[in-house]
């Protein structure tokens, strides 16, 4: 079973990818993660993708759906994949459904999380992660118990996104209105699209969405 995440940046698309993939034992396939890994690695990949990610507008069809292609050959995600932050484009949506059929699967929901974009500069400039584990932290809305500690890990080094300064976040709203939000009506059209309303806190966010995959899978 393959899910899509459809959202805004800083919607929560992560947040509940990471929560949803152990309740139904699938893989969280986040094209954003694999490209920052491309940029860190330095391959030809990462080289021509660091500066569009930096200035907040989308990295070419060709270099992500190549990324994504090798991702999804790898045994891991063959029960399933949480694509969180993929398709952004009716390119992507195409290549995705081409990938998904050559291999007998297909998209079984897509959720589109339904914020506001005040709220979702807010969400991103306040947000870090652990560097030891990944988890997400957020200065304001989901700080780790003991201060400076993870509480997942225990470790005591986080980082933030270099594209998560606020001057950046405007130009990533931008391409998501321009370039990704047609896809809600892609899916619709389906019959694949669940809405779910993302500016709820994110225990009820993941309740009302594991509520769709249930009805789904
Ligand atoms: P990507 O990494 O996908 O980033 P994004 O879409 O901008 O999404 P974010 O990771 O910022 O937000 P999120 O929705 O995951 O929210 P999160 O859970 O972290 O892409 C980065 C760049 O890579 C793009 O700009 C583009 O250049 C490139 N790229 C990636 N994929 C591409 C593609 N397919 N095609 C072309 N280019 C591509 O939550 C945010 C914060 O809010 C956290 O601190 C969290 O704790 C908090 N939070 C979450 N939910 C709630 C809640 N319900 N209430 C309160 N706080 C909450
Ligand atoms: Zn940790």
């Amino acid at each position: 079973a393959d899910l899509v995440l459809l959202g805004p940046p800083g919607a929560g698309k992560g947040t509940q990818a990471r929560l949803l993939q152990e309740r139904f034992g699938l893989v969280q396939l986040s094209t954003g993660d694999l490209l920052r890994e491309a940029v860190a690695a330095g391959t030809p990949a990462g080289r021509a993708a660091g500066e569009v990610m930096a200035s907040g507008g989308l990295v070419s069809d060709e270099i992500v759906i190549a990324i994504l292609r090798d991702r999804l050959a790898a045994p891991d995600t063959a029960r399933g994949a949480i694509f969180d932050g993929f398709p952004r484009t009716a390119v992507q949506a195409e290549a995705l459904d081409a990938l998904l059929a050559d291999a007998g699967r297909g998209i079984v929901a897509a959720i589109s999380l339904e914020v506001d974009d005040a709220a979702m500069v807010e969400r991103i400039v306040g947000r870090s992660t652990c560097a030891g584990c990944g988890e997400g932290y957020h200065d304001s809305f989901k700080r780790p118990a003991e201060p400076g500690v993870c509480d997942r890990c225990g470790g005591t080094a986080f980082k933030r996104r270099a594209d998560d300064a606020a001057e950046t976040v405007g130009a990533r709203l931008t391409a998501y209105h321009a370039q990704t939000a047609p896809l809600i009506d892609h899916y619709a059209g389906q019959g694949l699209l669940s809405r779910v309303d993302a500016m709820a806190p994110i225990d009820e966010v993941t309740a009302a969405m594991a509520a769709v995959v249930e009805t789904a899978l």
